[in-house]
């Protein structure tokens, strides 16, 4: 048996075995990628579930050193959707069976905003009479706000942490209280504690980021033991501060393969939690999404946000379907996910498994 046969086989996995994970080249690759495979079919099966993604609005009061909506980008137009356009993008998530929406948007703590989120879920849970799951991914607020969201009919939140480095997070971020690493740590919790599914994730292949900075992701993500996940490779923006920074991980094919083999080695450090197929895998490969699922993803996130509004919100470069419409995107779905041998689970939320069976407990 080889090493890395073995490594695969421990019952707990410590960090030079994730290490190892994510170092994997060639017969070990095919290893990795086969184990989580196996995982996911043992405990999630070959079912993707589907969270239409609404960008509700790219302004934004914080200035992070990677994102293209920063506050000080310039040169960014900035949108908000109308409460219209909402509703019908809501309309169209049940129409087509997603089961679920996401609501992203840049963050905003003002009470305008909040009040304005609250009573755009009041509305979509009037519209599906409460069937059609939602997720926010909205920043950092408090733990008013969230319970207000949660109990407007909200039940999942992502806020990612980026990375868990304390180190490297300060130098992708302003130094100021607005963009505090503890502030942001402390905030998962507070996502917990209003009853919200949890959903975190990390950046893979940043500036100043090494493989052990991944492994210590990784040993963190399950430390806090979080119910669903969304990463993706890091992709500049010219227009951002980190633009042109050094980084170990020069190409952006090389993220890409690292992005996969964190969602392989994750899926086998935590088995029935849910992991989503980001869209930056999508910006560095047409197939990106495909492939992650294929290694252990299960969550697919198709942009429905009205297509006047897709080239505004631009994290990074390349971000695809910006000139699709949600119709052209919606017809290939069974296409993509049945070349992979995955179903879609229309209608259903596809809560987190990890999640679910917790509360049994
Ligand atoms: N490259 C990749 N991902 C990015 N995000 C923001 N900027 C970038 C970038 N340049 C991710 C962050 C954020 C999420 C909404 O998008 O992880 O949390
Ligand atoms: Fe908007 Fe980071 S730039 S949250």
């Amino acid at each position: 048996m080889s090493n890395f046969k073995d490594i695969l086989s421990k019952e707990s996995l410590n960090k030079q075995d994730i290490i190892a994970m994510l170092n994997a080249e060639g017969d070990d690759k095919t290893l990795l990628f086969k184990k989580s495979r196996e995982i996911t079919d043992e405990q999630i099966g070959n079912k993707v579930h589907l969270r239409g993604l609404i960008e509700y609005s790219n302004v934004c009061v914080k200035d992070c050193f990677y994102c293209g909506i920063r506050k000080s980008n310039k040169k960014q137009d900035r949108y908000n959707i109308s409460d219209k356009e909402v509703l019908e993008s809501a309309i169209y998530a049940l129409e087509n069976k997603y089961g679920s929406i996401v609501i992203q948007a840049g963050e905003r703590s003002d009470k305008a905003f909040i009040s304005k989120i609250t009573s755009l879920l009041k509305e979509i849970h009037k519209i599906g009479n409460g069937t059609l799951g939602i997720t926010l991914s909205l920043g950092e607020q408090t733990l008013e706000t969230y319970k207000e969201w949660f109990n407007a009919g909200a039940h999942r939140y992502l806020l990612r942490i980026e990375s868990s480095n304390k180190e490297l997070y300060t130098k992708i971020h302003p130094n100021n209280t607005l963009h505090s690493f503890e502030n942001r740590l402390e905030s998962l919790q507070t996502i917990r504690k209003a009853g919200f599914q949890l959903g975190t994730g990390v950046m893979i292949g940043l500036p100043h980021q090494t493989i052990e900075n991944l492994a210590d992701d990784i040993l963190f993500l399950k430390a806090i033991d979080v119910d669903m996940l969304g990463m993706g490779p890091y992709i500049e923006h010219a227009d951002t501060p980190l633009f042109g920074a050094e980084n170990l991980f020069k190409t952006r094919q090389e993220r890409l393969a690292l992005a996969f083999k964190m969602v392989a080695s994750l899926r086998i450090l935590m088995k029935d939690i849910n992991i989503a197929a980001t869209t930056a895998l999508q910006a560095i490969d047409p197939l990106g999404r495909e492939k992650a699922i294929k290694y252990g993803a299960n969550i697919l996130m198709p942009n429905i946000t009205p297509g006047s509004f897709r080239n505004n919100y631009k994290l990074y470069e390349d971000k695809p379907c910006t000139d699709e419409n949600p119709i052209d995107c919606n017809t290939c779905i069974d296409v993509r996910m049945s070349m992979i041998g995955s179903t879609v689970g229309y209608n259903e939320w596809g809560d987190s498994k990890h999640f679910t069976k917790q509360k049994q407990l």
